[in-house]
């Protein structure tokens, strides 16, 4: 039987890049993504030309009544569900300085990176929690979390914050639900050449220059989904609640 997995922001970026090789690996995949469908269009051809049927969920992950419809929307047209990959996330949409941040943009960025992880990681439990288990385990819960969640950046503290809240979410999911056979995982991603980044490349760049990650270039999108694609399979049956670096060793204290 065809497992079935969705990846939030799964359209550009990272999540792209995680929903081709999950298609690849064998999955139904069920894209969600703010823009419209057409929009998308370019990506998504790609994907169908692996997997043939995929699902786009035109969705935002900060609006409760959208969560739902995402799981709900998947189990309709897949019947069921087995992996989620929580990618979805933005940056600040200004940085500025510790001493000045918005409100405004502290709840943006928790609500779009952290709340909405809370919230449909206990939707989609629930939903596999119904289904009857196949193969090895009941389900997997992948999210991608950041270096941020422990490298201070005081000109976007709401994204950091955002990301070590997804740390101890991630240990609370995997502490609740290792008893239902649901793993739950981190990925942290270093330096990824998206269009997050893009705005602050040539800062990048330098900091590649000058020797700042120890595997000296842009990470790429695959680099994380390659390592999602292990966390979905079947290995790693006696670990969870932990996290993997990718990131080129940046997160190594050197002397
Ligand atoms: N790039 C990096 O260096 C880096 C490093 C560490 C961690 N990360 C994390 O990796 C994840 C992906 O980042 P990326 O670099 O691939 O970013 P990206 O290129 O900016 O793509 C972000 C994706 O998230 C989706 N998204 C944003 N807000 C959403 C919402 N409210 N509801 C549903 N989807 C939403 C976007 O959907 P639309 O396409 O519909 O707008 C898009 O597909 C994020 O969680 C980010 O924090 C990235």
């Amino acid at each position: 039987m065809k497992k079935t997995a969705i990846v939030t922001g799964g359209s550009r970026g990272i999540g792209f890049a995680v929903s081709l090789r999950l298609a690849k690996d064998g999955f139904n995949v069920a894209v969600a993504g703010t823009r419209a469908q057409s929009d998308c269009a370019k990506n998504l051809d790609e994907l169908a030309a692996v997997c043939g049927d995929y699902l786009y969920i035109r969705a935002d992950v900060s609006v409760s009544g959208d969560r739902r419809r995402i799981i709900d929307e998947t189990l309709n047209k897949f019947g069921g569900l087995h992996v989620l990959v929580n990618n979805a996330g933005v940056a600040p949409k200004m940085r500025a300085d510790l001493l000045e941040m918005s409100e405004e943009s502290y709840d943006y960025v928790m609500n779009t990176n952290t709340k909405s992880v809370m919230f449909l990681t206990q939707l989609a439990a629930k939903a596999m929690l119904g289904l009857p288990v196949t193969g090895k385990k009941r389900g997997t819960v992948i999210n991608i979390g950041s270096c941020s969640a422990g490298v201070s950046s005081i000109n976007r503290g709401e994204y950091c914050v955002s990301k070590a809240g997804i740390a101890m979410l991630t240990m609370l999911y995997a502490d609740r639900l290792a008893k239902e056979g649901i793993f739950v995982h981190e990925i942290r991603p270093g330096v990824i050449e998206t269009d997050m980044t893009a705005a602050v490349s040539e800062k990048y760049n330098r900091l590649i220059r000058e020797g700042v990650f120890p595997i000296a270039r842009w990470g790429r999108p695959e680099d994380v989904a390659e390592a999602v694609s292990v966390f979905a399979g079947d290995s790693f049956l006696y670990t969870t609640g932990n996290y993997v670096d990718v990131d080129g060793g940046f997160h190594i204290r050197r002397l």
